[in-house]
């Protein structure tokens, strides 16, 4: 079954339509059902319930594609292309009742050069009223209060000195964390604003800089389309391109390469 990208981003909101009802009704209830996972990570059963739901419209609508998920794992990982789903991102601040948490829904094709490519995404933030969306070619997009989609772009600062960082917090980054430390030093202003949203900030412009030490799959693919389709660029911290490098770094595309070099490691 062959589908437009169209297509695809339609159904990607259709996903985030339904996890929006789920975590939007479990989202400050008192009757949260919270566990540990093996990793020793809170998961609540808004994070499973939305991930059920958006697994069981894939296998209805697409039951041809793959599917990477955070809390339910992976399946057909050999089809030419895969969804992945983080059901909720930020679920410390979900469950602790601050508003900045997402449905991140991304689509990975392959190509026929054996790399993979993000060609679709959406972040949906129902609590903060945004959802953002992107797919290959299409620029990208902020819905807010329902309101009509705006399309955005990334900033364009060029100098350290005059950019904004926004990044999660200080834990996971090794011996990396001296140099992130100078770079906080270096710009023009810091603030975590964490998780995915300091991510869709560069989309918008609003921020220059985003970086986070340790990341999974499911954590990026959204973000990385999202960026680039904003005219920024989405590595990880060594400069790879792509969702698929252990930890996330968004820009303006113009800081770059002056932020890969400056956490390059010194040994
Ligand atoms: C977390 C967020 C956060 C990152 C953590 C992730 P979760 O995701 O993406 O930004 O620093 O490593 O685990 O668990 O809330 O989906
Ligand atoms: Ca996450
Ligand atoms: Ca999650």
């Amino acid at each position: 079954m062959s589908m437009s990208r169209g297509e695809d981003l339609a159904l990607a909101h259709r996903l985030a339509d339904a996890a929006d009802a789920i975590t939007l009704t479990r989202y400050q209830a008192l009757d949260l059902t919270i566990t540990t996972k093996p990793d020793n990570t809170p998961v609540t059963d808004a994070d499973k319930s939305a991930e059920s739901a958006i697994r069981a419209l894939l296998h209805a609508h697409r039951p041809d594609d793959g599917i990477v998920g955070e809390e339910f794992g992976n399946e057909g990982l050999d089809k030419n292309r895969y969804w992945v789903i983080d059901p909720i991102d930020g679920t410390k601040n979900f469950l602790r009742g601050v508003p900045t948490w997402a449905t991140l829904i991304g689509l990975v094709e392959k190509k026929s050069d054996g790399t993979e490519s993000v060609v679709v995404g959406v972040v949906s933030a129902p609590a903060l009223f945004r959802r953002w969306y992107a797919c290959e070619g299409g620029g990208a997009f902020v819905v807010l209060n329902s309101e009509l989609p705006k399309r955005i772009s990334v900033s364009e600062v060029a100098r350290l000195e005059d950019a904004s960082i926004s990044h999660s917090d200080f834990i996971g980054w090794g011996n990396r964390l001296g140099a992130f430390n100078e770079l906080l030093k270096q710009a023009w202003r810091t603030r975590a604003h964490g998780d995915f949203w300091s991510h869709m900030l560069v989309a918008e412009g609003a921020v220059d800089i985003a970086a986070e030490p340790s990341l999974a799959l499911w954590d990026m693919a959204a973000l990385d389309i999202i960026v680039r389709e904003a005219g920024g660029r989405f590595t990880n911290l060594d400069g790879a391109n792509g969702p698929h490098g252990g930890n996330g770094l968004s820009t303006n595309s113009a800081l770059h390469d002056t932020v890969v070099q400056a956490l390059k490691v010194k040994r």
